[in-house]
């Protein structure tokens, strides 16, 4: 799948942009704050309905505007899908698919599928399980309709029962709606955590491989998913924690808690890795990530890096560039010289300055 073009409106500091993309690598360089992270943005919220770096729809609306429009032609197949989003300040977001708006957001999933990948994500091994739980979720709310489903009932029980906690201390009367609160973050988060399971298993085959050839065949990945209640236990434990509950007011079990452990020849590298076995790590996470999308979908996603090659050495950027030959991709970057220097093929160059972009001759290096 490809997205063809998006033209936006009053999104973030682009008044007004047209923009036609190629089918395969599309750079967007130019200096900072210029709106370079802005078009991958703005491409993520049409294939996901979110922001990647988890902005609120009034933020990413252009200062003193009340609303802002992201369209997009999506190739899929060879069907060509319209994508409107329409994003307003004070209410939810309207969506449409082909012309006809959508209920929920989660209707968009399975349109098209985004990778995105920033400076950020060469964190997630080393900073806390949220970022992690965060990765999975939005990895898992494209591919499975289901689990967003879960997900957001899961997050709406778990508000309610924090909420109640916190209440039942004045209103003890109110007991027994915790007991009714508590089946249904069972019914939920029992299902998310089975769908995290295969989700971290099948991505463990994955990255085994990826992450052997990335690192010269020096070290063995083991990706597992450390859950903080298993299906079973979680009704059991629920109920048996309620008194903590109950005095700290808030829920401390369930899959919110859960996170996913990297094993580097049996190190945990979440705590003992290197700054450079953590950032390899993350990178073919990433690339799993993509293998994994491939494999349930049966086509290949839109990669969108971030300012990522520059945080990269040489090997690991010859290694990312390689392999990304075959799937669109959509790169920013301040210079240039990374990607001439690399004898890297281009095919589509664009500056953006102040909010402006200027499509550059596709230049081609030899390879
Ligand atoms: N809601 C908004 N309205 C108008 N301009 C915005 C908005 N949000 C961010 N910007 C502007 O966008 C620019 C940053 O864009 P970004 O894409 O992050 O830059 P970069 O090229 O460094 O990736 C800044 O100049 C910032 O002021
Ligand atoms: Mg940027």
């Amino acid at each position: 799948m490809i997205i063809k073009s998006m033209s936006l409106q009053n999104f973030r500091n682009y008044e007004n942009l047209s923009l036609e993309f190629d089918e395969n690598t599309n750079i967007f360089y130019g200096d900072n704050a210029q709106g370079k992270t802005n078009i991958l943005e703005a491409a993520y919220v049409s294939g996901t309905t979110k922001s990647h770096r988890g902005s609120k729809d009034r933020e990413m609306i252009a200062f003193e505007k009340e609303e802002a429009h992201i369209r997009t032609l999506i190739e899929k197949q060879g069907i060509i899908h319209k994508i409107d989003i329409h994003l307003r300040k004070n209410k939810t977001k309207g969506i449409a698919i082909d012309g006809i708006p959508i209920k929920k957001a989660g209707e968009l999933f399975g349109i098209i599928y985004f990778v995105f990948f920033s400076p950020e994500d060469l964190g997630i091994i080393k900073n806390g399980p949220s970022e992690r739980r965060r990765f999975i979720d939005m990895e898992l709310c494209q591919l499975d309709k289901v689990y967003f489903h879960h997900l957001s009932n899961y997050n709406k029980i778990l508000l309610q029962r924090n909420r109640l906690l916190k209440d039942l201390s004045y209103r003890p009367e109110d007991q027994g709606v915790l007991d009714v609160l508590d089946l249904q973050l069972v019914k939920y988060g029992s299902q998310i955590i089975r769908i995290r399971r295969d989700f971290v298993e099948e991505l463990d085959g994955l990255m085994v491989r990826i992450h052997e050839k990335l690192s010269g065949g020096r070290e063995e990945m083991k990706l597992g998913y450390e859950y903080n209640v298993s299906e079973e236990d979680f009704q059991d434990q629920l109920f048996r924690g309620r008194e903590r509950d109950l005095r700290q007011k808030t829920t401390g079990t369930g899959p919110h808690r859960d996170d996913i452990s990297f094993l580097v020849n049996g190190i945990d590298i979440r705590k003992f890795g290197s700054q450079g076995q953590q950032r390899t790590s993350a990178l073919s996470l990433k690339l799993s990530e993509i293998e994994l999308v491939k494999k349930r979908v049966h086509d290949t996603p839109v990669l969108l890096l971030d300012d990522v090659l520059s945080e990269l050495d040489g090997s690991r950027q010859n290694y990312l560039l390689n392999y990304i030959h075959d799937i669109q991709t959509l790169i920013t970057c301040t210079g240039l010289d990374e990607f001439i220097n690399n004898r890297f093929s281009v095919d589509r160059v664009c500056r953006v300055s102040g909010g402006k972009v200027t499509v550059e001759n596709g230049q081609e290096a030899d390879k």
